[in-house]
C-alpha cells in the first residue's frame, strides 16, 4: 500500500516532531489535529523553530524550510484531518480511555484501508486497536523525543495486528530516515520504556530521598553512563506528566513496583513542574535559560 497522506492527532511535544519528520523526510502531506487553537500554533511555532536550526546548520535551504511547512495542514476538525489519510498517527495524551474514544471517532471517518498507529509510551495496542473496528490495521509507532533527531522507532504488534501493517509501518519509518525494530509481543514500556521508566524513577527517589543534588545526579549519570542528557533532565524534556502517566500505566498493567512514581513526580505534576513545557521541573526552562 502506498501513503500519501498523513495525519498526525496532537501537536504537542512529540506530535509536532512526526508531522515535520513525515512532511520534511518522508515529504507526506500531513493534516496535524489538535483540540484548541493556541496547542496548534504552540506546535506549528516548535515546527517552525526546529526548520530554522536545520537552515541555520546549512542542511536546509530556506525555500525547503518552506516547502516543509506547506505540506503541513493544521486542523481543529477531526474529520478533515483523518478523512483523506493512508496513515494516522496519534500522538495525543497518554491517557488510555482518551486514546481509545478518539480511535474509536477516527475509525468511524478514516479511508477503510488507512492503517492506524499509536505514539503511544506504554498502553496496550491490543487494548487500543481493540476501540476500533479494524484492529488488524491498528499498530504502535514509538517515535522518540525529539523525533527530529532520535534514530529509533518501536513497531509494536497488538495481538490483532496483521503482518501487511508491520510491513508498511517498517516502510514509512525507512522512507522518514528511521531504524525500526519490531516489539513481537504487546507488553507495558515495549523495549526502551520498560528499561528507562524504572532508571527514571530512581534518579527521581535520589532526590526526594536528598541523595545528592538533582545537578550532580545528572552529572554522575552523563559522565559515568555517557548518557547525552541526565535522567532528571530528561524527565524535564519528555513532560512529568507524561513520565506519571506512563508510570501509572505500567504498575496498573504490571502489578510491579519497580515501575512505581515517587511522591515527588506526583508533587511535580500536581504543582505544573511539567519541565520544557511548563518553563520549570527539576530545572528552569524560561526563555532567558
Ligand atoms: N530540531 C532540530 N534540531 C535540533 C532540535 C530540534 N528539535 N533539538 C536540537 N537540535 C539540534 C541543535 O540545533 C544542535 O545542533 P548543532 O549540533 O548543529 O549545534 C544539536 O541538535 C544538539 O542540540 P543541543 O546543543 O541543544 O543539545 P544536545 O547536544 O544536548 O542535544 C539532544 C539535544 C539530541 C536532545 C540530546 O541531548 C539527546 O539525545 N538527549 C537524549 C534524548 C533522549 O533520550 N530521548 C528519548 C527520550 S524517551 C522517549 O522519547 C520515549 C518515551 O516514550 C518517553
Ligand atoms: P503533550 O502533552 O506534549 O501533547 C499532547 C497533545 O495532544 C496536546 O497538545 C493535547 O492538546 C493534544 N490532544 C489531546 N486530546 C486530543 C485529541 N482528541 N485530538 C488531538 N489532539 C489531542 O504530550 P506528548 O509528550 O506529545 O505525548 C503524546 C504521546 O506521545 C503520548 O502517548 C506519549 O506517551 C507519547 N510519547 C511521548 C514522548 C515524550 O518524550 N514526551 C516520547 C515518546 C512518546
Amino acid at each position: 500500500m502506498e501513503i500519501k497522506r498523513v495525519c498526525v492527532l496532537g501537536a504537542g511535544l512529540m506530535g509536532h516532531g512526526i508531522a515535520q519528520v513525515c512532511a520534511q523526510v518522508g515529504k507526506f502531506e500531513v493534516n496535524m489535529r489538535d483540540i484548541e487553537q493556541p496547542f496548534i500554533d504552540t506546535g506549528m511555532k516548535m515546527i517552525n523553530d526546529s526548520l530554522q536550526r536545520f537552515v541555520k546548520k546549512g542542511t536546509m535551504t530556506e525555500r525547503e524550510s518552506q516547502e516543509v511547512r506547506g505540506r503541513i495542514h493544521p486542523t481543529l476538525d477531526l474529520t478533515e484531518a483523518v478523512q483523506d489519510a493512508d496513515l494516522v498517527i496519534e500522538a495525543i495524551t497518554e491517557n488510555p480511555p482518551l486514546k481509545k474514544a478518539v480511535l474509536s471517532e477516527v475509525d468511524k471517518h478514516a479511508p477503510p484501508h488507512a492503517i492506524i498507529a499509536s505514539n503511544t509510551s506504554s498502553i496496550s495496542i491490543t487494548e487500543i486497536g481493540g476501540a476500533t473496528k479494524r484492529p488488524e490495521k491498528v499498530c504502535g509507532m514509538h517515535f522518540f523525543n525529539p523525533p527530529q533527531l532520535m534514530r529509533l522507532i518501536e513497531i509494536i504488534r497488538g495481538l490483532k495486528t496483521s503482518d501487511d501493517t508491520v510491513e508498511v509501518i517498517k516502510s514509512v519509518s525507512t522512507k522518514l530516515g528511521k531504524e525500526c525494530v519490531v516489539v513481537k509481543k504487546d507488553t507495558p514500556g515495549f523495549i526502551v520504556n520498560r528499561i528507562l521508566v524504572p532508571a527514571l524513577n530512581e534518579a527521581v527517589f535520589l532526590v526526594e530521598e536528598g541523595v545528592a543534588d538533582p545537578e550532580d545526579i545528572d552529572k554522575a549519570v552523563m559522565l559515568g553512563l555517557n548518557w547525552p542528557m541526565g535522567p532528571l533532565k530528561l524527565i524535564d524534556y519528555v513532560g512529568a506528566d507524561t513520565n506519571l502517566f506512563i508510570t501509572g500505566v505500567m504498575v496498573n498493567e504490571t502489578g510491579d513496583q519497580k515501575f512505581r512514581p515517587s511522591t515527588l513526580l506526583r508533587q511535580m505534576v500536581r504543582g505544573n513542574l511539567l519541565g520544557r513545557k511548563t518553563g520549570k521541573g527539576f530545572y528552569d526552562w524560561s526563555e532567558k535559560k
